[in-house]
């Protein structure tokens, strides 16, 4: 009985084992280019650009992580090794895309003169633009589109501002204007109105003169 526990116990150790697998050269060149180390993609590469698309089990290539690590110099060695630039992750990410995250100009530059796909989208269906846009990374926004209406948009909200601090200046200078025209011209009606009185008083003195010459003829 004891004897039958013990190799049971044995069975399932045996079973459960923590055995150390050795990553294989294509993890292992997925995690330098994750950390940016050239020299050690190189030689796991073999020179011969052995390995470069290897795919984690979400489908995460080399690129993907160099990309997103703004790793340049790792991602234009995998681009000269003819790396699938296009390959989406499982939720549908390119490389350009993990960049264009990050806001990394640089590596999304390198990878839009390689030719990679502009359209490609995220499974919650965002483009590069899109998400380059959103995340107001303006510098990618023209990279991808220099007649983008995203950033047509932002300038025109500019324009609009500066029009509209023009326009309420504008009104307020005018406004000034009127009240000192209103002002000027009731000063000079008052005055107008005081010499016709005065010129009215002198008349009527000059009556009453002439009515007392009268009387004393
Ligand atoms: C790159 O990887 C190699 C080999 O693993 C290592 O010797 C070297 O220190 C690493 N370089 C950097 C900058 O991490
Ligand atoms: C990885 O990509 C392959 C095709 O290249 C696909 O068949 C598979 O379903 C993808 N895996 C995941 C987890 O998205």
């Amino acid at each position: 009985m004891g004897t039958l526990a013990t190799v049971s116990v044995l069975i399932l150790l045996w079973t459960i084992r923590v055995v150390p697998t050795e990553a294989s050269s294509g993890q292992k060149l997925y995690e330098a280019s994750r950390v940016g180390n050239l020299t050690e993609v190189k030689r796991l590469s073999e020179g011969t650009c052995e390995h470069v698309n290897w795919k984690q089990g979400n489908n995460y290539t080399s690129l993907h992580l160099a990309a997103e690590g703004d790793h340049i110099e790792v991602v234009k060695y995998l681009l000269a090794c003819n790396a699938n630039i296009d390959i989406q992750s499982y939720i549908g990410e390119t490389a350009l895309i993990m960049a264009t995250e990050k806001g990394h100009f640089n590596v999304a530059k390198e990878l839009i003169e390689n030719g990679a796909n502009l359209w490609l989208k995220t499974d919650a269906g965002d483009t590069p633009l899109v998400l380059a846009s959103r995340k107001g990374f303006t510098d990618i926004v023209q990279l991808i589109n220099p007649y983008s209406t995203i950033v047509n948009t932002t300038a025109k909200i500019h324009t609009l501002f500066v029009l509209m601090i023009i326009f309420a200046v504008t009104v307020f200078i005018l406004v000034l204007s009127l009240i000192g025209v209103c002002l000027y011209f009731r000063y000079k009606l008052r005055s107008l109105q005081l010499s016709s009185q005065q010129h009215a008083l002198a008349f009527n003195n000059d009556e009453n003169q002439e009515v007392v010459h009268i009387y004393e003829n």
